[in-house]
């Protein structure tokens, strides 16, 4: 460890959620460009599989802990000294959150404040929270900009929005400089595609794979913003580790729509034969179109996409062939 810390240079990053699949490629990223990295994860969902790259080098370390556990959450920081910290460790599922309303506040909520009070308690300078598009709940005012009022419509989104500004307090009254990323649909390999819950594209795509018919809910024409987990990966370490960079909220999104049978057909191109899809009633709750407005980031981080739908697509596939 460096004796004194300097101001400005991030060189000690601490990710929550590590394990998972958005926290392991911000892992091999943070890696990839010099940073000495601690993940921590309670192994919920997340695998250490996913840490496998991570795992092998000297720089990277990882503790298995929950960051509910505020006591053990500080001495992990403090043992470590973070420069910057990472918040991807979430209850992810909408539904289990809705149906867990409790256990929804007490990770997504009451771990926030762990993670925000350590990480001020350890000295970090940064923090970034991975936030949601659910905090915009059902908007038509398409693209969605961060100055749209938030009016989350279910407990996951209400929690995030909770989360975010209890971080901001901690900027308003610790000045440890906080930047929420509002992800919206993030698709890429290692997503995991066994629980309904996952993303569609790695549900489609492994039912594509193992020549199953899709399910799509309504008619497909509902739109997403998908962002490949790669492009996040890449603007959540920049937020982490550029310290000229000031905190605050922004989407992170493509600012393009696809529709469910748009997703379809792309696979189509690749899995020749697959069966069509099977129509069922539309889920109550489920946005009709969620679409981002990419500017702020461009401007105020220097964020773009840089992978195309196709090549997200076509890496996603590459990486459960022969699973
Ligand atoms: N995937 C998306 O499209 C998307 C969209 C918006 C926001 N997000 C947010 O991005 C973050 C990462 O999501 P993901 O898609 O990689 O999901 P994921 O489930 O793969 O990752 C979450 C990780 O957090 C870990 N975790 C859960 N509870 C924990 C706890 N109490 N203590 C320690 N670790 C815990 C899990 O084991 C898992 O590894 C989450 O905060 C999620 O809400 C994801």
């Amino acid at each position: 460890m460096e004796d004194q810390k300097q101001p400005g240079n991030i060189s000690r990053v601490l990710v929550t959620g590590a394990a998972g699949f958005i926290g392991s490629h911000t892992c091999d990223r943070l890696l990839e460009t010099g940073k000495t990295v601690m993940g921590i994860d309670d192994l919920s969902t997340g695998k250490l599989a996913n840490l496998a790259g991570a795992s092998g080098q000297d720089t990277f370390s990882f503790q298995q802990a929950d960051v509910c556990d505020e006591p053990a959450i500080v001495d992990i920081f403090v043992d470590f000294q973070p420069d910057a910290v990472i918040h991807l460790a979430a209850l992810v599922s909408v539904p289990i959150a809705e149906n867990n309303p409790a256990e929804n506040f007490r990770i997504n909520v009451s771990g926030t404040q762990s993670v925000a009070q350590a990480a001020h308690l350890s000295g970090a300078e940064r923090i970034v929270f991975a936030s949601s598009a659910a905090v915009y709940g059902n908007s038509d005012a398409l693209p969605l900009c961060e100055e749209e009022p938030v009016n989350p419509v279910n407990q996951y989104g209400m929690a995030k929005l909770e989360a975010e500004n209890l971080l901001l307090g901690y900027e308003e009254s610790h000045g440890l400089v906080t930047t929420c990323l509002r992800f919206f649909n993030v698709y890429g390999p290692r997503q995991d595609p066994s629980s309904p819950y996952s993303g569609v594209i790695s549900i489609f795509a492994e039912h594509c794979r193992t020549g199953q018919a899709v399910t799509v809910y309504g008619d497909g024409h509902q739109s997403r913003d998908f962002i490949f987990v790669k492009d996040i990966a890449r603007a959540v370490v920049a937020s982490a580790t550029n310290s000229t960079l000031s905190g605050g909220i922004y989407n992170l999104c493509s600012g393009k729509a696809k529709t469910l049978l748009q997703l379809l057909d792309a696979l189509k191109e690749i899995y020749l034969d697959i069966p069509g899809p099977v129509f069922k009633e539309g889920r109550k709750g489920d946005i009709r179109h969620s679409l981002g407005d990419p500017a702020a980031a461009h401007a105020k981080l220097g964020f773009s996409t840089s992978t195309s739908f196709a090549e997200g697509i076509g890496e996603l596939l590459a990486s459960i062939q022969g699973q």
